[in-house]
C-alpha cells in the first residue's frame, strides 16, 4: 500500500488528522479491525468515509441499534425464493458484511456500542485476522476476498441506549481516538465544509461553539457541526443582531444542554455568548 500517496489523497478532506489516517491505513494493511472512538462531531465518519474512497474499495455501512441482528448484518433468505430453488445463492440477499467480504471492500459499522451484543458476536470470525470468515447457517462459509476491513465507530459518552460491548471485539481492534478541533485548525475544517471566505465569521462561529463546551453554565456543549451551520446560515449577507440571535438559537438550542442548576433559559444563555462575541457589547474596562 502506497501510504504516503493515499496519506496525501486524504487530507484535501481531512485537516490535522494525520497520524489517524496513517495508524488505519497500517492496521487495514495488517487486517486488522478499527476502532474510531470520540465524541459526536469529531470526525469520526468523516474519516472512515474519506480513508475508504481513497483506497477506493467499496463502502458498506450498517447503523447499530437495539434492533440489529446478525441476520440483517450477513443476509438473510427471502423466503418466496427459497421456495423456489431452496436456500442457495438463489435466495440468499447478502447484508452488508457478507458484501464486503465478497467484494474486498469496507464494512463500516456506525454506533456500535448501540447494537445488541450478539449481533456484534455473530461478526467476530470476520474480524479476526486468522479466520476472516463467516459461517451463513443452512448455506455456506464466506471466506473474505483480499481487501475487506473493517472500521467501527463508537461514542464512548453516551451511555443511554448503549450495551457493554464483549471483551473479545475489543481484542481484535485497535483503537484510534478523536477529539474536538479547536482554533486555527477547527476555522481551517469550517472553511474546507462552508467554502466561506469570511475569515471573521468564521472565528466567530468556531470561538461561539467552543465557549458551549468550555462555560459553566452548559453540561453539554456543541461540536464543530454547529459552527459549520452557524457560518452556513451567517455567510451569504450582512446578519442584523435579530436575524443573528435567531439563527445562533437554531443551531444550538438543540443541541446543548444547560447544568440542572441553572435557572435560565438555554437562550439566555446562548444570548449571553453572542452578546460578548457577535455583538460586542462586553463592558470596557476604564
Ligand atoms: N478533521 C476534520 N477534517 C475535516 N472535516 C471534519 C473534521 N472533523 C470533523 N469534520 C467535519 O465535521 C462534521 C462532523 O464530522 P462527522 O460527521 O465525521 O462526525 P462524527 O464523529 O461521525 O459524529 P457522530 O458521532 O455524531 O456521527 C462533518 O461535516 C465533517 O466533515
Ligand atoms: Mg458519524
Amino acid at each position: 500500500m502506497q501510504v504516503q500517496k493515499i496519506l496525501g489523497e486524504c487530507k484535501k478532506n481531512l485537516i490535522d488528522l494525520d497520524d489517524q489516517i496513517i495508524l488505519i491505513l497500517k492496521a487495514i494493511e495488517q487486517n486488522i479491525s478499527i476502532i474510531i472512538e470520540g465524541e459526536s462531531g469529531t470526525g469520526k465518519t468523516e474519516l472512515a468515509k474519506t480513508i475508504a474512497l481513497s483506497l477506493k474499495r467499496p463502502f458498506y455501512r450498517a447503523d447499530g441499534d437495539e434492533n440489529l441482528t446478525i441476520t440483517q448484518l450477513r443476509g438473510w433468505f427471502d423466503p418466496a425464493l427459497v421456495i423456489e430453488s431452496g436456500f442457495g445463492e438463489k435466495s440468499f440477499i447478502p447484508g452488508p458484511l457478507t458484501l464486503a467480504m465478497l467484494n474486498g471492500g469496507l464494512f463500516f459499522f456506525n454506533e456500535v456500542n448501540r447494537a445488541p451484543s450478539e449481533s456484534i458476536n455473530g461478526a467476530l470470525s470476520a474480524m479476526d485476522y486468522s479466520e476472516r470468515s463467516i459461517e451463513i447457517p443452512q448455506y455456506k462459509s464466506i471466506k473474505a476476498t483480499d481487501g475487506f476491513y473493517t472500521i467501527f465507530t463508537l461514542n464512548p459518552a453516551e451511555y443511554i441506549g448503549t450495551n457493554p460491548l464483549p471483551e473479545a471485539f475489543f481484542d481484535r481492534c485497535i483503537r484510534v481516538h478523536l477529539t474536538h478541533k479547536t482554533g486555527k485548525i477547527a476555522e481551517k475544517i469550517v472553511k474546507l465544509r462552508t467554502g466561506c471566505t469570511d475569515k471573521g465569521l468564521i472565528q466567530k462561529c468556531v470561538i461561539f461553539t467552543e465557549k458551549t463546551r468550555t462555560e459553566a453554565n452548559f453540561e453539554r456543549g456543541a461540536s464543530i457541526r454547529a459552527a459549520i451551520q452557524l457560518t452556513q446560515l451567517l455567510m451569504d449577507e450582512e446578519s442584523k443582531e435579530k436575524q443573528i440571535s435567531q439563527a445562533i438559537n437554531a443551531v444550538y438550542s438543540g443541541k446543548v444542554k444547560l447544568q440542572p442548576d441553572i435557572s435560565r433559559s438555554i437562550e439566555e444563555c446562548l444570548d449571553e455568548i453572542a452578546t460578548e462575541i457577535f455583538f460586542d457589547k462586553r463592558p470596557k474596562n476604564v
